[in-house]
């Protein structure tokens, strides 16, 4: 389905009855990342996923993307939903962006689940490496980014087990555009840090992370934790980055014991 959000097409599925729950994508995947999540979760809640601006088919309009920007785009297309309230479920940059939208519209949270993701902002050395993978996909196309993550975003104890997976990541990451993926970078080497308001969030929040994510490590979802007043932490035994990706059943089930305990 598409809404026209902020200006921009917004491609999104919304399936099943009850609590809204929106599931928001990594970098540099889209919303068919969480296939297996909208099947596990479809009969129990109202799941709504979408192709953020610049990602899958949604529309992909010019200048950085800020993570304020991006959960801009999410309320509005709640408005348009009708909806007052959601679960926000946000992998890696989804957990960004939930920060983000937390910061901005807290009323319009119900529970966060911030997956494989941190509070903090890039340092300067990430910010320039950040800059270099944006001009090395204009230059080279969205599969370099594809590579990026098989070599950094993968459990390496698996990855000789993960070959579906991987290929699954490379189809997705194939139906993105070189824009879209270079304005994503740019946002996110200039988003916030947003450790300061960790002590501030109210409402419930599971962290989820894979005990062997490299890129968001455990060190960064126990700093989550520890701001989060009663946060709940669960660690994904023998998961990478792409936690959802690689052990869906286990990641389903603490996201549905969650979702059933609110
Ligand atoms: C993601 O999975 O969304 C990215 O790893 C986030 C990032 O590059 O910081």
């Amino acid at each position: 389905m598409k809404a026209l959000v902020n200006g921009v097409v917004i491609d999104y599925r919304d399936e099943g009855s009850g609590i809204p729950v929106i599931l928001i994508h990594a970098f540099p995947l889209n919303q068919m990342m969480w296939s297996d999540q909208v099947e596990a979760l479809r009969e129990y809640c109202r799941v709504i996923t979408l192709d953020l601006r610049g990602f899958g088919n949604s529309g992909v309009p010019d200048g950085q993307y800020s993570m304020d920007q991006m959960a801009s785009d999410i309320r509005e297309l709640m408005r348009d939903l009708r909806i007052d309230r959601a679960v926000l479920v946000g992998l890696s940059m989804g957990g960004y962006i939930s920060l983000a939208f937390y910061r901005n519209c807290h009323d319009a949270v119900y529970a966060m689940v911030l997956a494989d993701t941190r509070a903090r902002a890039d340092t300067d050395d990430e910010r320039m490496q950040r800059i270099t993978r944006a001009e090395k996909v204009a230059l080279e196309g969205v599969l370099v980014e594809a590579d990026f993550m098989r070599a950094n975003a993968f459990a390496h104890s698996k990855v000789g087990q993960l070959s579906d997976v991987i290929e699954r990541m490379y189809t997705i990451v194939s139906k993105n555009s070189t824009r879209g993926l270079t304005h994503a970078l740019h946002g996110m080497s200039e988003r916030q840090d947003l450790t300061h308001m960790l002590s501030e969030i109210k409402c419930p929040v599971l962290i989820l992370t894979g005990s062997d994510d490299e890129l968001t490590p455990l060190s960064e979802a126990r700093i989550l934790h520890d701001g989060i007043p009663n946060s709940m932490f669960r660690e994904i035994a023998g998961a990478g980055h792409f936690s959802n990706l690689e052990q869906p059943r286990q990641f389903n089930a603490l996201l549905l014991e969650f979702i059933r305990s609110l």
